[in-house]
């Protein structure tokens, strides 16, 4: 059964105190919880994920880190390798994350290398896709989803998708308040399962959790996750706040 999972995106927020405060404040907040079959995650910026990943030691707390180069070392002044993450205990790594796309220029060619030096070392990946509000204008949102999974993923082989967590995330719900609808969101879901079981089959695509992003919040995370195929969510805003990502986490 494919697990739920919430998952805090931190971006670039929280120095080191503010990092230590949250960690343990999310860590509190979920001991002793009935999560549900829920993962729980947050991803600090680079400088502060070894210190979560140590104060979330014995917990059922998981850090991720928020992107990573492709290559395995050398020359590339300011880039952190999957080997370096691996070496301070991080298991999982978003990709893909329309910020990285929009102002660092990460296309689906590099993506696909990203997901393959990630994979090839082991580490999770949660890959992030999803239209621009002019897509879906147009009503190009399905192709243009559909466009970014197959450049990006559809060279992989059927196993790989046990370390592949999806995030929809329509660029123009994220930290703008404005949230695709329960329904919304659910519609882009089946359609990405349905493209996945095209290609993979039905096992693939039903073991695959698809988590949606953009402005979820304690008063919209219960019918969001109300729906068959949403199985959590990548948090931004609030994750930023124990007591809603709690809320958030809890909505299941
Ligand atoms: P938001 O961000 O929740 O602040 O909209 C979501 C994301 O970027 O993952």
């Amino acid at each position: 059964m494919r697990k739920n999972i919430v998952a805090g995106n931190w971006k670039m927020n929280n120095d080191l105190k503010a990092t230590r405060k949250l960690v343990k404040q999310i860590r509190k907040s979920i001991k002793g919880e009935d999560l549900n079959n829920t993962r729980v995650i947050v991803a600090p910026t680079f400088v502060n994920l070894a210190t979560a990943v140590k104060r979330s030691k014995k917990s059922k707390l998981e850090v991720a880190a928020q992107n990573m180069h492709q290559a395995t070392n050398g020359a590339y002044t300011g880039e952190i390798s999957a080997d370096m993450l691996k070496s301070i205990g991080v298991k999982t790594v978003i990709l893909g994350h329309s910020e990285r796309r929009a102002y660092f220029g990460e296309t689906d060619a590099l993506l696909a290398e990203k997901v393959n030096a990630a994979l090839a070392n082991k580490l999770e990946v949660i890959f992030c896709f999803g239209e621009e509000l002019a897509d879906r204008k147009a009503g190009n949102e399905e192709a243009v989803v559909e466009g970014q999974i197959k450049n990006a993923l559809f060279h992989l082989d059927a196993n790989a998708y046990k370390n592949i967590v999806l995030a929809y995330e329509p660029v123009w719900a994220i930290g703008t308040g404005e949230t695709a609808s329960p329904e919304q969101a659910q519609d882009m879901h089946a359609f990405i399962r349905k493209t996945l079981s095209a290609k993979y089959g039905n096992d693939v695509a039903d073991s695959v959790s698809i988590l949606y992003g953009g402005s979820v919040k304690p008063a919209n995370a219960k019918e969001i996750f109300s729906k068959a195929d949403v199985d959590g969510g990548l948090i931004g805003g609030a994750s930023l706040k124990a007591e809603d990502f709690h809320a958030i986490i809890t909505a299941f």
